[in-house]
Order: C-alpha cells, then sequence, then structure tokens
C-alpha cells in the first residue's frame, strides 16, 4: 500500500456503516474496476452514459470524469472551444444518487473540482482564462445530475419523484465544434420503465408566472386551465445550459 492509499478515508463511523452501509471504495481498487474490458472503453467514450445508484462521495463517478476528461484532451486539447464543448458533454453523461446529504454535497463538490482543475489547466496551456460561462453550465450540470435521494424508493429526501436531465446532443458530427443540446426530464421510475419522451419536456409540466385572473377562479375551469401555460426546455448550445432556456408549448 502506497501512502496516498493510506490516507484515504474510507470509513466515517461504525453508525453509518450499521445504518446505511457506509464504506467507501478506495481509490486502486476503483481503478481495477474501471480496467475491466468493456468498461475502460465505455470510460473512454465521450456518450456513454453512467450512474452510480449508491454514489457515496463520488469514488467511481470522480474516477470515470478524470478518464475522460483526458480523452477530451487528447481527442480536442488543440482548440479551447471544442475542449469547453466536448467536455461538459462528457460531464453531462454522468449520473448519481446518494442517501446522506453530506455524502451527496461532497460528491458534487469532488466531481466539480476534476472538472474545474481540468479545465484551468487546458486554460493556462492555450494562454486564456476559464470562462464563467463554462462554469456555470458545469455547476448546473452536475447539480442536476447529482441527486441526493433514496434511489430503491425512487424518491428524493422530500418525498417528490428523482428527475434527471437527459442533455441529448442535437448537432453532433465529426467536426461539430459548437454542440448544442435538447435537455428532457425523465423521472428514475420513467428511466427504468423505459419511457420515451418529446424531446424539451420537464417532468412535470410547469406553469410559467403568468398570473391568472382573480376572477378566474369564479369562472370555468378550462379557461382556467387554458390561461396555464405548458413550457419545455428549447435547443441550446452546451455552454449555454446554464441559463435554463424554455419556451411556451402550443404558443
Ligand atoms: C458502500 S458505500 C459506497 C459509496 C461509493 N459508491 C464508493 O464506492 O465509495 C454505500 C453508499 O450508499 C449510500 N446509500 C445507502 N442506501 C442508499 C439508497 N437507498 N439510495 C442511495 N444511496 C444509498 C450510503 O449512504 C453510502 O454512501
Amino acid at each position: 500500500m502506497n501512502e496516498s492509499s493510506k490516507k484515504e478515508k474510507i470509513i466515517k463511523s461504525k453508525k453509518r456503516i450499521q445504518n446505511h452501509g457506509e464504506v467507501f471504495t478506495p481509490k486502486r481498487i476503483v481503478n481495477k474496476m474501471l480496467d475491466m474490458p468493456h468498461i475502460r472503453e465505455a470510460c473512454q467514450n465521450l456518450t456513454s452514459t453512467f450512474l452510480e445508484p449508491a454514489a457515496g462521495e463520488g469514488a467511481f463517478l470522480v474516477e470515470v470524469l478524470d478518464r475522460k476528461m483526458k480523452m477530451v484532451v487528447e481527442n480536442y486539447g488543440d482548440d479551447l472551444t471544442q475542449y469547453e464543448n466536448y467536455s461538459l458533454l462528457a460531464l453531462s453523461t454522468i449520473y448519481g444518487v446518494e442517501l446522506l446529504e453530506d455524502n451527496a454535497q461532497k460528491c458534487v463538490m469532488n466531481m466539480y473540482q476534476v472538472y474545474y482543475e481540468a479545465y484551468r489547466q487546458q486554460s493556462i496551456t492555450h494562454g486564456a482564462k476559464v470562462k464563467k460561462k463554462v462554469l456555470d453550465s458545469a455547476k448546473l450540470i452536475i447539480s442536476n445530475n447529482i441527486v441526493q435521494g433514496n434511489f430503491l424508493a425512487k424518491l428524493t429526501t422530500n418525498g417528490n419523484p428523482i428527475v434527471f436531465s437527459e442533455w441529448h446532443p442535437i448537432n453532433l458530427r465529426k467536426n461539430t465544434k459548437i454542440i448544442k443540446i435538447l435537455r428532457t426530464e425523465y423521472t428514475l421510475e420513467d428511466i427504468l420503465n423505459g419511457v420515451k419522451k418529446e424531446g424539451g419536456e420537464p417532468a412535470t409540466h410547469l406553469v410559467r408566472g403568468d398570473q391568472l385572473d382573480l376572477f378566474d377562479f369564479f369562472g370555468d375551469e378550462e379557461v382556467v386551465e387554458a390561461k396555464k401555460k405548458r413550457i419545455k426546455y428549447v435547443p441550446v448550445k452546451i455552454t449555454n445550459v446554464y441559463k435554463e432556456e424554455m419556451e411556451e408549448i402550443d404558443g
């Protein structure tokens, strides 16, 4: 065992092991597992998707991200714009669920740190500064992809359905530089049932802040319903996902 693996904290407390089966996987073992045939290839494929149902502090997810980020440098390291676009695409394919708040928060922070450090290094190589919109988009993606909840119950800690966003690239060709994505939300239940949705649909139909006339409440229910506007996500550049742009459906 080397110095760095000795310092790894894989157990927090006996109680947490008893209550939640919490024992973190040492980096050495994570790497052995990710080096298995097919998994190693999946980590090198920027669009292959990973979902860790008991993510802990992200031992596996962080390593998968690190491997994908290395592939982005290898393939798109010559052009910073391409690096920014493909690194966000790689990030968008990694998902996790974790029950405990402190672990879920640490997992989010660990993912962001790996992304930020790799992007910072790449920017230095190109003599440029990191861009706020890229980092804001990375934060938005990570905070939506890593969910605090109970994977078995398919519910968040608040008792709402666990929801994941699919970040579907809509213009991916060999030489695409600026990637556009369409975000669609699925509940975990939807995903496990293989439900297919129309691109852009949120998990529940949100109602835009359109004020209803007070008198509508005394009127026909259909009129009230018609005044509520259903909205969906619009296709956007991946470096602009942080804006979470939506539009009304049916005009
Ligand atoms: C054995 S640890 C593994 C953590 C991480 N995968 C790793 O390898 O380091 C199990 C983790 O699952 C979490 N957990 C337990 N029950 C869960 C559930 N029903 N849904 C989501 N996470 C859960 C625990 O809090 C703990 O962090």
